[in-house]
């Protein structure tokens, strides 16, 4: 498929190495990079040797800005199940990255509405994503778009499946009814608008998904197959993700 490199590596291990240094080396290449990020249980390694390659002197964060692609409705920042903790977790504690520089959707925000038109401005503003990380569910959603019978392209509103809820449950104490019922999430055109696109996925479950999103067609009931038609997409897999992949 056309735009689409896949990269499959012996293990997740490997494969969160691998995004680490895609993110280093497009730091490296330019300091004031504008980089998406994804949460999820996927690139949390990464986000741990991209830590300790700070630690060790590698990966310099101050000039970088980061906008992620997603976060729960009705919870506030603080709150221990919100992406943005998360995401201070993970990596932002352990790095060197300017807090003004960090951009998130407010879950909280009295207009949601609002608030995903502000998200479009502050990404246009800093002139657009350079490097878009991606996590992939195994529905084939990207960020928070859901299979469905249409996509949005802008950052938007959306009700969360169940199955969606359950998956995110470890983050509100396994209880999948403490899971917000609604979120925000980057739109479609949102993802596609980045210069670059790197997904991740490991493991045996995501192995149909991913075989839909690079070998199926275009549809809204597999989101993460819009990504064909991007001329700048990087899918790193595992072996256990790629079992279903056929060559093109
Ligand atoms: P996961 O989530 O990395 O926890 O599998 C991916 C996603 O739902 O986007």
């Amino acid at each position: 498929m056309c735009g689409v490199k896949i990269t499959v590596l012996d293990s997740s291990d490997a494969v969160a190495r691998a995004l680490a240094h895609t993110i280093a080396d497009a730091l490296r290449e330019k300091p004031g990079l504008v980089l998406g990020l994804a949460t999820g249980r996927t690139p949390v390694d990464a986000y741990a040797e991209l830590r300790r390659m700070h630690e060790g002197g590698d990966g310099d964060w101050s000039r970088a800005s980061t906008f992620n692609l997603d976060e729960f409705a009705g919870i506030a920042a603080s709150h221990r199940g919100s992406f943005r903790q998360f995401m201070q977790r993970h990596l932002f504690d352990g790095v060197n990255i300017d807090p003004a520089r960090i951009h998130f959707l407010n879950g909280a925000a009295a207009n949601l509405d609002a608030e995903c038109d502000r998200y479009e401005e502050a990404i246009r503003r800093v002139g657009g994503i350079d490097l878009q990380v991606l996590g992939i569910g195994r529905n084939g959603h990207i960020g928070f778009n859901e299979p469905g019978d249409e996509l949005i392209t802008r950052t938007h509103r959306v009700r969360l499946l169940q199955s969606t809820r359950r998956d995110n449950a470890p983050l509100f104490g396994d209880d999948p009814s403490e899971v917000p019922a609604e979120a925000l999430s980057m739109g479609i055109g949102t993802i596609l608008q980045a210069r670059r696109i790197v997904l991740v996925a490991t493991g045996a479950k995501k192995a149909d998904c991913i075989a839909q999103t690079v070998n199926g067609s275009i549809t809204t009931r597999v989101p993460a197959s819009v990504l064909q038609v991007h001329g700048h997409v990087e899918v790193l897999l595992d072996r256990a993700a790629a079992a279903r992949v056929r060559p093109t």
